[in-house]
């Protein structure tokens, strides 16, 4: 049972929060207690570079780290059931926690896993030596529009390899590191990537979107780029500040949020969470590429989308019955969403009508009022306007 003292304080901090110079604004809406202010921001420190894997949608590590700092010790089980490219875990792994991480699609443990433990830059170099990534043979063709004729050959190269060390069983944490950020440099738009300009590394284009940008750019054929180099200079990156505290080790799955047959009852401290919001996000789509590097066959990922609001709402309920049932009494969730439709659809009321009836208390819709990004601005979300720019977290209390 976690102390119910802690809680109070918890909530006592919100009120009285004023770490970036603004208080926190107080209302209450339909019964609702609303608590907002700018409670993490670009401006503070930054976070650990070994979280700088781009992932669509996924959340600052600041927002975690929030909710972490002030409501586990160290030790304790802190859970994303949707996790993305694995915020909360690596942040509770930063933190000494205990990292829980799930996603329906596989590449987010993959994305993962070697960052809660990673090797050293002298293991990732020498591997790199070892893997014969030039005897590559080159099955996708249609993927040179995005790549150099050599560059796509190495590309192959490492894929196949890693694919026999999975098959093998002899694949290791060198294997997966070199893996995790292969996947990360396949496309994205400056240099330190493997292909040649494209959208965000997040986002990776049909081939025939990107045979239509390179019409448009006159570009005839995408420049060669050194594999080895552009995957040691992103480890370099990586790992500047050095390794995660110790940690207990972590639980990683892959399945549905709502059933995560692999956690026992009341075995988390905190889940900090964000689901798909309806169907804002295409998480196949934007992935595709990523998923063919990892061999995972993603037209058999069933990822949710939702049009609708009640079948979203249904959702959510299930994956709160499985997170009561995985809390320790007392135990919190912070359940993030963003503004979407317009802010005509206020996704947290939702969550919180979907908490009625079940073991919770219902404690405060929580909002993170940030200024925006260069790079979401970039990319045609526009604050106050529409896309999703504020963090809204609706928390709860398992009773
Ligand atoms: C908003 S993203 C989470 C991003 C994460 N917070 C981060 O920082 O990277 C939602 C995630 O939910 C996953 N997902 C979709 N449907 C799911 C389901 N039924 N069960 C588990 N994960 C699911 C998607 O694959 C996606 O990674």
């Amino acid at each position: 049972m976690q102390n119910p003292d802690l809680t109070e304080q918890f909530l006592d901090d919100v009120k009285k929060f004023t770490d970036f110079g603004t208080t926190t604004r107080l209302w209450n809406d339909d019964g609702i207690p609303y608590m907002a202010n700018e409670f993490w921001t670009s401006s503070q420190r930054k976070s650990h570079p070994l979280h700088e894997i781009s992932y669509r949608a996924c959340f600052k590590a600041q927002l975690p780290g929030f909710f972490i700092d002030r409501l586990t010790k160290i030790g304790d089980g802190v859970l994303d059931p949707f996790m993305g490219r694995g915020t909360t875990p690596l942040q509770a792994a930063l933190s000494g926690r205990m990292p829980i991480g799930n996603d329906i699609n596989p590449l987010s443990a993959i994305l993962l896993e070697p960052r809660l433990n990673p090797p050293s830059l002298n293991q990732i170099g020498q591997r790199l030596q070892e893997i014969p990534i030039e005897k590559g043979i080159i099955e996708r063709d249609d993927l040179s529009v995005f790549f150099g004729k050599q560059t796509l050959r190495d590309i192959h190269g490492l894929r196949s390899w890693l694919l026999q060390r999975e098959a093998s069983g002899s694949i290791d944490i060198v294997d997966k590191w070199i893996r995790m950020v292969a996947i990360n440099r396949l496309t994205g738009h400056s240099i330190g990537y493997l292909s040649g300009r494209t959208l965000p590394p997040n986002q990776a284009v049909s081939i025939r979107s990107q045979a239509k940008i390179n019409i448009r750019n006159n570009i005839q054929e995408q420049p060669e780029k050194n594999v080895r180099s552009v995957i040691l200079k992103k480890s370099q990156s990586l790992l500047k500040q050095g390794n995660p505290l110790l940690h207990p080790p972590a639980i990683l799955s892959t399945g549905l949020a709502r059933n995560i047959h692999i956690l026992p009852d009341s075995s988390v401290t905190l889940v900090v969470t964000s689901p798909p919001f309806l169907d804002i996000v295409d998480y196949a789509g934007d992935n595709w590429l990523r998923c063919w590097f990892a061999g995972i066959d993603i037209s058999n990922v069933s990822i949710d989308i939702h049009k609708g609001i009640q079948a979203w709402k249904i959702m959510v309920k299930e994956v709160l019955i499985e997170m009561a049932r995985v809390l320790v009494p007392g135990g919190h969730i912070a359940f993030e969403v963003g503004e979407v439709r317009k802010g005509t659809i206020m996704l947290e009321k939702l969550v919180w009508e979907a908490a009625c009836g079940l073991p919770y208390e219902k404690l405060a819709i929580i909002i993170n009022e940030q200024n925006f990004t260069k790079t979401a601005n970039m990319w045609g979300v526009d604050n106050n306007s529409k896309g999703t720019n504020t963090n809204r977290i609706v928390l709860l209390r398992r009773v």
